[in-house]
């Protein structure tokens, strides 16, 4: 079953092909390709992927069908499987699938359902296509990502979108290390604090505590309802002093996927001025997402 669900099957020479096309279509060339009908099948909230998505699919000429868990048949109990049979019996071109459920893209694309299936996030697994949206907006500023130092900083545990990049980067030999705000045993070069990441990094790559993946012991942590935190854990009074991006040395580059808690993982000020890069990846990833689609229609 074509399609992208985890970030290994990105190389190098996807990266250029999609860069190329997603700047030409920025460019506003006409698309080469355009799927009919791309059905999006959100089981978790979403505003920047839902949302390019259907941008992307609507720029590119074709329609796209929202499929909410809550307004469908999944939320009568029909499962992700039947699901997707049902879209492709309605001729649906694609599938672009949320879940909160690890590796379901990878294992519904190895069942091979019919339509093609992208990975729009799955739980804490992967998120493919904000790892070549980023790539992309990385590439657009101008930087290069032999070399490229980045700090990755906050929930690398929970975040699907640190997982992907995880696989990506290093491979495009980017420089990435971590400070990860509680249990992780990846094997990127670990950062000791704010101080060493800011004085490092060309880049400083903000992930939001991700708090409804935490187990209940976490979050009481979180919200000041247990004791002093463990090692692995940290209260939102603590957050933004530990992991909080709260200024950025001159040229240095501010990126998240989105959404970003101001005043808790980042700087309100920093958010949106002329260092951050974030609203960039939004763009970048509807035009990646743009790029990818004509590749799979064609
Ligand atoms: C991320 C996600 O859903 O994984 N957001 C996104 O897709 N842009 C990160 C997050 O929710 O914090």
């Amino acid at each position: 079953m074509p399609g992208l669900v985890d970030a290994r099957q990105i190389d190098r020479a996807s990266i250029s092909r999609h860069l190329d096309r997603a700047r030409s279509l920025r460019e506003g060339d006409p698309p080469l390709a355009a799927p009919t009908c791309v059905a999006l099948v959100f089981a978790e909230p979403s505003t920047r992927t839902r949302v390019a998505f259907a941008q992307a699919v609507a720029r590119l000429g074709g329609r796209a069908l929202h499929v909410d868990a809550a307004g469908s048949s999944l939320a009568k109990g029909e499962g992700m499987e039947e699901t997707i049979r049902v879209l492709g019996a309605l001729e649906v071109d694609g599938v672009v699938l949320r879940t909160p459920v690890d590796g379901l893209p990878a294992d519904l694309a190895a069942a091979g359902l019919g339509p093609w299936l992208v990975n729009a996030g799955d739980g804490r697994g992967q998120h493919p296509t904000q790892a070549l949206g980023d790539t992309l907006t990385i590439l657009a500023a101008g930087l290069e990502p032999e070399g490229l130092k980045v700090a990755m900083v906050g929930d690398l545990t929970g975040s699907r979108v640190a997982h992907s990049l995880l696989d990506l980067w290093p491979r495009l030999g980017v420089d990435l290390r971590v400070l990860p705000c509680g249990p992780w045993e990846g094997q990127a070069e670990r950062l000791q604090d704010m101080g060493e990441a800011t004085a490092w990094a060309e880049v400083v790559y903000a992930l939001r505590p991700q708090t409804e993946r935490w187990s209940e012991r976490r979050r009481a942590v979180w919200s000041g309802d247990e004791g002093a935190a463990g090692p692995d854990e940290v209260a939102k009074g603590d957050y933004f002093a530990r992991f909080g991006v709260a200024s950025l040395a001159p040229g240095q580059r501010l990126m998240a996927p989105g959404p970003c808690w101001p005043g808790v993982d980042v700087a309100p000020s920093l958010l949106f001025a002329d260092q951050s890069l974030v609203l960039d990846q939004v763009t970048w990833g509807m035009y990646g997402r743009m790029a990818l689609m004509e590749g799979l229609a064609s």
